[in-house]
């Protein structure tokens, strides 16, 4: 009896806890895009571009604009979709027809920054 009167609010108190701490946290791929996207500030598209040159300009050509291999991602006319989501998906799982998957060759947060970049490509005139 005297017992569960101090048992009891020892529950309520650290339950909650306990469940704070056990639960994931929210943040998933995606997530991080939007994160990168909201603040898709000049550092991030710069950073972006630089990771692009290095990787994929090969394919893709000079900003984006199509090469031999890869089609262009400037003209704001995606075949998989120009959403944030469906651009890191583009990039991190590949597509089939000769787009290597970037994941985990890039980190998220790279790829977050590829995404933001492209999309600068769309808003510029
Ligand atoms: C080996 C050549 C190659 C490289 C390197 C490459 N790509 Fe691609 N990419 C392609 C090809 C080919 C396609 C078209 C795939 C298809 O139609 O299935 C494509 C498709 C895409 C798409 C989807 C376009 C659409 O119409 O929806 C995106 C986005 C993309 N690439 C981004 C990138 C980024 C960012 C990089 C650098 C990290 C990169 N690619 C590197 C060849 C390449």
């Amino acid at each position: 009896m005297c017992r569960s009167r101090i048992t009891l609010p020892a529950v309520a108190v650290f339950l909650p806890l306990v469940v704070a701490v056990a639960t994931p946290p929210p943040a998933g791929a995606y997530d991080l895009v939007r994160v990168h996207r909201t603040d898709a500030d000049t550092t991030t598209v710069a950073q972006g571009k630089l990771l692009f040159s290095r990787h994929c300009v090969a394919c893709h050509g000079v900003e984006a604009r199509g090469g031999v291999m890869g089609p262009s991602l400037a003209s704001g006319d995606f075949l998989y979709g120009g959403g944030d989501t469906d651009l890191f998906r583009s990039i991190s799982e590949g597509r089939p027809d000769g787009m290597p998957a970037w994941s985990p060759r890039l980190t998220e947060s790279e790829i977050g920054m590829l995404v933001a970049y492209l999309r600068s490509l769309q808003r510029a005139p």
